[in-house]
């Protein structure tokens, strides 16, 4: 079965159970400052675990891109992956464990007949706050899984979430195959790394949230959310032993070896290079392509794509490819995709040029940056220590754009490591922003939807409003970002704004939280929204179900919420800077001051 069959019979068949089928989201979460992107099909879906109503329902299905850059350096192997997509199935305060675990087990023996022998589960084995999930073995055990295939096994094995350090998480069951290959000894079992049972699928029972100090906390409302990850299932069903043999990879890795002489299978080295290229080019297609698309940059989500391509580009020189390939690579991406993913096709233009430009700009300096390096590998051969000072590796990084993570990859291949302290310590000497300060972002979790930034959320809608009430219609959201103590807004305008254009954006959403306006929303579809006026600049599927959230009678747009019961309690808005962000699209910061 092919990945797009995959995609299809999995809605087809939540649909047929009486599930609607909702958009994915941007790969960039919106809202939420924590996390660079989204890493899992629920990650959209928090505030609606959490206890939010969402529009659509209480069953829901979808199939949602995610990037989990954490394994950027483990990419190379034959297993991992930057981006995947994750097929998910959701009950909101619905069905739970029971019914779960049924529409699991059909879907996988009936729909993508799967020999139930082949199958094995794990459930929860308990622990001191949480009690043995008695209740998912026992309907396993109904469905006739016998006790041999059951594993109770622990937390950390048998736990999900919550995504980032608060919010929704619980016990779950897991989902495996046996490939039927020899275990690697008397303890191998599911989770283990040696390739005879793979994941398939985890349902995951939200029944509690997990606090900022550490508390589980009883959800009221017990939800489900499942997730099954397209490129590893249908590997699986391939009889493929890596997702890299499958159709998912099979065109851009027959193209590069067009490019050069390496037949992949070959040697376990040069395949190395091609995985990494494979998958760092559909990536960043992703990235780029994705509805709130970013560019390459040296913070945030633009440095992880910049950290993509470079690693892309240099192992395509490290197989002796010539001349920019990156592009060609992405159209044979974009051709496969463009149907589940139209953004990629209406964002081709840009996706080529960035890809492109960012080719061009490193490439000049690659050689010459592995030049030096190479150049000083002498000396550092000479000395006794094999960390190369942070300062060199810094020099690499500003001279020659090196991201301290090829830096160390180049260092590796030689027997050296980086002493990324020092290199650090160099580094936030140079940067306003500091890299360290994307990391430390990355690293948390989901965003506690905390007072602040529910009240910055608010404020975002008044001010796109009040943009287009000063500025004209042409305004429209071209990105937003908050943290606990900021608002950033980029939208579509030629201009700078004059000083008393800001004024006036300033003083009209002042005048709104002054007013105390009460904000609601109501759910309807899309065209409705748009037809009463409703600010709608995202893309979803015909008739789908949205909110939309008025502030009184001054704004009205279409969004997933949180926001603030009144304007009263806000704050004052205050606009700290407006700037260019790139050709034709302005940038403001703004802040709440109590
Ligand atoms: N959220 C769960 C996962 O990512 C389903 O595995």
């Amino acid at each position: 079965m092919k990945a797009h069959e995959l995609r299809d019979k999995y809605i087809e068949f939540f649909v047929s159970k009486d599930h609607t089928q909702i958009s994915g989201a941007s790969l960039i979460p919106e809202n939420d400052p924590t996390v660079l992107f989204t890493t899992a099909g629920m990650h959209p879906l928090v505030p609606y675990i959490l206890g939010q109503e969402h529009p659509a329902g209480t069953r829901l299905v979808d199939y949602q891109k995610c990037i989990r850059t954490g394994d950027i350096d483990a990419v190379g192997d034959p297993h991992h992956l930057t981006f995947f997509e994750m097929l998910g199935n959701w009950s909101l305060g619905d069905y739970f464990k029971d019914e779960a675990i049924h529409y699991s087990y059909e879907f996988l023996t009936k729909w993508l007949d799967i020999d139930p022998e082949k199958l094995s589960v794990t459930v929860f084995a308990g622990d001191d706050a949480v009690p043995r999930d008695d209740e998912s073995a026992a309907v396993w055990r109904s469905l006739g899984i016998p006790d041999e295939r059951i594993y109770f096994l622990p937390r950390k094995d048998n736990w999900w979430g919550p995504a980032g350090e608060a919010g929704p998480c619980g016990p779950d069951t897991e989902m495996f195959i046996d490939t039927g290959r020899d275990s690697c000894g008397p303890d191998c079992r599911p989770g283990c790394s040696c390739g005879k049972y793979f994941e398939i699928w985890n349902d995951v029972f939200m029944g509690y949230r997990k606090t900022l100090e550490g508390d589980y906390v009883p959800l009221e409302r017990k939800c489900v959310d499942t997730g099954m990850g397209i490129e590893r299932t249908i590997a699986v069903l391939q009889g493929k032993k890596s997702v890299y043999e499958t159709e998912v990879f099979s065109q851009t890795i027959a193209e590069i070896e067009n490019l050069c002489t390496v037949v992949y299978g070959d040697d376990e080295d040069k395949d190395v290079s091609v995985r990494i290229i494979a998958d760092h080019v559909r990536t960043s297609v992703f990235i780029l392509g994705d509805q709130r698309g970013v560019k390459p940059s040296n913070v945030g989500q633009g440095y992880i794509l910049r950290r993509l391509i470079r690693r892309a580009v240099r192992h395509g020189r490290k197989l002796g490819i010539e001349g920019k390939f990156l592009s060609a690579l992405a159209v044979g991406v974009i051709g496969m995709y463009k149907g589940a993913y139209p953004e990629l096709e209406a964002n081709r233009d840009f996706i080529i040029t960035e890809l492109g430009l960012e080719e061009e700009k490193f490439s000049t300096t690659l050689q010459k940056g592995e030049h030096e390096f190479e150049k000083m590998l002498p000396n550092l051969m000479k000395g006794k220590s094999r960390e190369i000072n942070g300062r060199i590796a810094f020099k690499l990084y500003d001279t020659y754009g090196f991201p301290i993570e090829l830096t160390e990859e180049l260092a590796a291949e030689h027997g050296f490591t980086v002493d990324k302290k020092g290199f650090d310590a160099a580094f936030e000497k140079h940067q306003e922003i500091s890299r360290a300060g994307a990391e430390q972002q990355f690293k948390g979790g989901l965003a506690d939807h905390s007072e602040l930034t529910t009240a910055l959320h608010t404020a975002t809608h008044l001010l796109h409003q009040a943009l287009r009430t000063v500025l004209g219609d042409h305004v429209g959201q071209k990105g937003s970002n908050i943290t606990v103590e900021r608002l950033r807004f980029d939208f579509t305008h030629d201009a700078p704004m004059t000083k008393e254009e800001l004024q006036r954006v300033e003083d009209m959403v002042n005048d709104v939280i002054k007013r105390d306006l009460p904000v609601s929303f109501e759910t309807m579809t899309v065209e409705e929204a748009k037809a009463q006026g409703a600010i709608a600049f995202f893309e979803s599927k015909y008739g789908e179900q949205v909110k939309v959230y008025s502030v009184g009678d001054f704004s009205k747009e279409v969004c997933g919420g949180p926001h603030v019961e009144r304007t009263g309690t806000m704050g004052h808005f205050r606009i700290k800077k407006e700037q260019s962000s790139s050709a034709g699209v302005r940038r403001i910061k703004a802040v709440l001051e109590k």
